[in-house]
């Protein structure tokens, strides 16, 4: 599919706060209420969810609903973005690892309930592997929200520059400004794993509700492009301005210019 078919959609939902906090507590709250809506009518509420730095404010205040305000995981069902490819997921680099310190062990979500992609399948395996989480995803019928990161390369998920707008979950090789933004967390650069396995940007575009959440002045220039700038897959964050259930949710400092 050409990139010049991809129109903006018109109507742009952005949500600016003064900080990181309120910006995480406002995400949090969203997903909560989604969480309890689905409780109500007796559904799941099926959560695409993300790691990285930016995500764990919004992490630790469901952590607090769920201790203090009784907010029940029991009927989530969690699907992540990604995964290093190799990791095994007790490494504390993995994003199982992450999602266990920060969220799932905290809180009453059914273990059978979560879905991280699992990477340590042998190469020729991964096609079919990839197939069965985008099943996986679709026999619940689909994501009812996805929460987004940014990265500084515009990648969501592991969706690097040049990632296709119908791409599916898949392995991907990780980009230069990707592997040197991890490189803290390994110990190095050359700790980082070269590839990865992510949702693609077809999968992340079906949810039905989408929140991208940038937080701090390092994603100022990308949020300009990902927002203002052409729609291309070189900026694959740019795909979702041509979605109409695109929420950014942006402080002080990463909306910089943005008007
Ligand atoms: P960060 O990463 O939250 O650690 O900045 C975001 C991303 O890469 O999607």
């Amino acid at each position: 599919m050409s990139t010049n078919s991809h129109k903006p959609s018109k109507n742009r939902t952005l949500n600016l706060f003064a900080n990181a906090t309120q910006a995480s507590i406002y995400v949090a709250h969203q997903i909560a209420e989604l969480i309890i809506q689905q409780q109500k009518q007796g559904k799941l509420a099926v959560l695409g969810l993300a790691t990285g730095n930016t995500p764990k404010t919004v992490y630790q205040e469901l952590v607090r609903l769920h201790q203090n305000e009784g907010l029940s995981f029991a009927n989530v069902v969690s699907f992540n973005l990604d995964e290093y490819y190799p990791i095994y997921p007790e490494d504390e680099q993995s994003y199982t690892y992450f999602m266990q310190e920060h969220l799932f062990k905290h809180v009453d979500i059914k273990p059978q309930h979560i879905h991280i992609p699992h990477t340590r399948c042998e190469t020729e395996d991964i096609h079919d592997y990839c197939k069965e989480f985008e099943n996986k995803i679709a026999s619940f019928g689909g994501l009812d929200l996805q929460l987004l990161g940014i990265g500084r390369n515009g990648h969501i998920g592991f969706n690097e520059p040049g990632s296709s707008f119908d791409s599916a979950t898949r392995l991907v090789n990780l980009h230069a400004v990707t592997r040197e933004d991890a490189q803290a967390d390994f110990g190095g650069l050359d700790q980082v794993p070269q590839q990865a396995v992510s949702m693609g940007v077809n999968t992340i575009r079906q949810a039905k509700r989408i929140l991208l959440l940038a937080l701090g002045e390092r994603k100022s220039e990308i949020i300009c492009k990902a927002l203002q700038g052409e729609i291309t897959p070189e900026v694959p964050a740019s795909f979702l301005q041509s979605l109409a259930q695109v929420e950014y949710v942006l402080d002080h400092e990463a909306a910089g210019e943005i008007i």
